[in-house]
């Protein structure tokens, strides 16, 4: 089987970092993956935020504390509560892509981006996992005042972002795969 079917077929989401730091040139190859994505007519509308300062990393857990706390959902407001708190499981690297919300699909791409940067890190046994609810950083003005530090152009908007690190755990099994989602028409 080609290396690229392989690493599609065993990549899985991993929730367990290590607190080592992934290494610059690991994070050169994981980058210049995502970089090379398709996108609509070749727009690259996306931006990758990377973030590795835990300063930093400790104010994004806090605005997702309050999110989560107020989101209305109890099971997300007790989550919340825990002081351990890290819905992205305390990696030491996140990874936020952006889009240009003029183009003609940044989600699209900023999605198809992430894929890439999730197989690329896979190929370097470094573990990642999407994190969804980063998507609702800018909801709040605590989240939106982080905007100078993260740096996101003007006129871009979160589409989708990953959480990166060395995993400290076992390799999950994959979850059995769904019959019925195939249609082959000759
Ligand atoms: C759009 C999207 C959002 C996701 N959001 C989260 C998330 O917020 N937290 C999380 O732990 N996993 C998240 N995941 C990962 C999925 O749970 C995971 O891909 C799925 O269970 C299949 O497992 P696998 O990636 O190991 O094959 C997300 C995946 C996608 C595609």
């Amino acid at each position: 089987m080609s290396e690229i079917v392989k690493a599609i077929l065993q990549r899985r989401s991993i929730r367990n970092f290590k607190q080592e730091q992934i290494k610059d040139s690991e994070l050169a190859v994981i980058l210049e993956a995502g970089q090379f994505a398709p996108s609509a007519r070749n727009e690259q509308s996306w931006h990758f935020t990377v973030i590795q300062n835990k300063d930093l990393l400790g104010k994004i857990n806090e605005v997702l504390r309050t999110i989560f706390f107020n989101s209305g959902n109890p099971d997300f407001a007790e989550r919340a509560k825990a002081e351990n708190f890290s819905p992205f499981y305390h990696a030491p690297t996140l990874i936020i892509v952006s889009g240009n919300e003029k183009a003609i699909a940044p989600q699209h791409n900023g999605s198809l981006a992430l894929g890439n940067l999730f197989l690329a890190a896979h190929a370097l046994d470094i573990g990642s996992v999407w994190i969804h609810s980063l998507r609702s950083l800018f909801d709040i003005e605590e989240g939106r005042s982080l905007n100078r530090e993260l740096g996101i152009p003007e006129g871009y908007s979160i589409v989708a972002s990953g959480a990166f690190g060395y995993n400290a755990g076992e390799k999950p099994t994959p979850a059995p795969r769904k019959e019925g989602t195939i249609t082959i028409i000759k």
